[in-house]
């Protein structure tokens, strides 16, 4: 082997377990039809959407987080004293601070290693997955933790049935090693953002912009808002870029994967990324329909239950690519050795 190749193989980074936790209780459409005026019929036409759990009152996103996490480093065959670093992609953190994180880290009895948040929306885990991936090559780390935890029930609106029908509570986690392992090799990423229309996707109160005041909550800024029909528009027109870029940039065409992860937002975006892409739809691996848009948890529980049962092949090319606020935009591109 030339030194070229061996510098290639052993610094590769690879997925080497996946695990995955949503909370046991579940709320179907016509739960929520008890609640605000909506319809099952409503939901799944527009959304695909039959289900989604919800985390117990006490239960915290890094309770969530720990779980997967326990789950993702069991399949590894891996011990809390193994990991060397944790990132936690999360737009519903436990507490401003300290970092979801940082009390995951306590949590899973992991050593003092370097533990931080990252905000990308639903763009976050692969955001998350491109960071810790860079470090694993820069830094003297050998195992990473990667997790994308929410519990968006928690900034419903439930006044506001055009969002609180959308969303659900979750975590996903991924065991990142160097070296020549079986599991997903992380082959690239592409990730973009543009900041310059915040309001279409936010969740405006109890920042530094308007902190929480007896009128922030009276006016309900404290909750998700969005535009749901600009959003579905530049959703599919940027996750078509992002996954056209990255697979260019690796002499691929789309017919060469094996399985598309994509956000697990709405169904109609995924058909309709499908037809730009020129994919058929049973390439794609869908689970919105029982646990809805789960945001940075989206990608690595998909991720985790595709591997599962769509048994991957050893060469098989999975492309991730998601959307989500900031605006963000991401892919990341997988090679499957067994
Ligand atoms: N039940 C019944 N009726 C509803 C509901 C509901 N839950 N919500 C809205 N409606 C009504 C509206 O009031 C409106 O009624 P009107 O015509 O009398 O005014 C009608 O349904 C149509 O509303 P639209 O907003 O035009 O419905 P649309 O077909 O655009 O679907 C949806 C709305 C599902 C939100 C769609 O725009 C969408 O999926 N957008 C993308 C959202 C998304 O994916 N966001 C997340 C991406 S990023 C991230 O994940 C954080």
């Amino acid at each position: 082997m030339s030194k070229a190749c061996e510098m290639t193989a052993s610094t590769a980074t690879r997925i080497v377990g996946l695990g995955s936790y949503a909370p046991p209780r579940v709320m179907t459409n016509d739960d929520l039809g008890e609640m605000v005026d909506t319809s099952d019929e409503w939901i799944v036409s527009r959304t695909g959407i039959r289900e989604r759990r919800f985390a117990a009152d006490a239960e915290a996103t890094s309770d969530m987080a720990t779980e997967a996490a326990r789950r993702a480093m069991s399949d590894a065959g891996v011990g809390p004293e193994d990991i060397d670093l944790l990132v936690i992609a999360t737009i519903t953190p436990d507490m401003a601070f300290p970092s979801t994180a940082c009390l995951t880290q306590a949590k899973l009895g992991l050593r003092k290693v370097c533990s931080f948040d990252l905000e990308a929306a639903c763009s976050g885990f692969l955001y998350a997955l491109d960071v810790a991936d860079a470090l694993l090559r820069t830094r003297d780390h050998r195992l990473a933790l990667v997790i994308g935890a929410e519990k968006l029930s928690s900034i419903m609106d439930w006044e506001d049935r055009s969002t609180c029908v959308l969303f659900g509570d979750g975590a996903g986690a991924a065991v990142l090693a160097t070296g020549d392992r079986e599991g997903g090799e992380l082959l690239g990423f592409f990730s973009e953002a543009d900041g310059s229309n915040p309001s279409l996707l936010c969740q405006p109160g109890g920042g530094s912009a308007q902190p929480t005041t007896e009128n922030s909550l009276r006016s309900r800024q404290h909750f998700l808002k969005m535009n749901g029909k600009e959003i579905f528009k530049v959703a599919v027109r940027l996750m078509e870029r992002a996954a056209r870029e990255l697979l260019e940039k690796h002499g691929l065409t789309p017919t060469d994967l094996a399985c598309v992860i994509p956000h697990q937002a709405n169904a109609r975006i995924v058909e309709s990324l499908a037809l730009r892409l020129e994919l058929p739809i049973d390439r794609f691996f869908c689970n919105l329909d029982r646990y809805g848009n789960t945001s940075a948890a989206s990608i690595p529980i998909a991720l985790n239950e595709a591997r599962d049962e769509w048994d991957f092949g050893n060469g098989d090319h999975v492309l991730m690519v998601a959307f989500g606020a900031g605006l963000t935009w991401a892919s990341g591109l997988l090679r499957w050795t067994k």
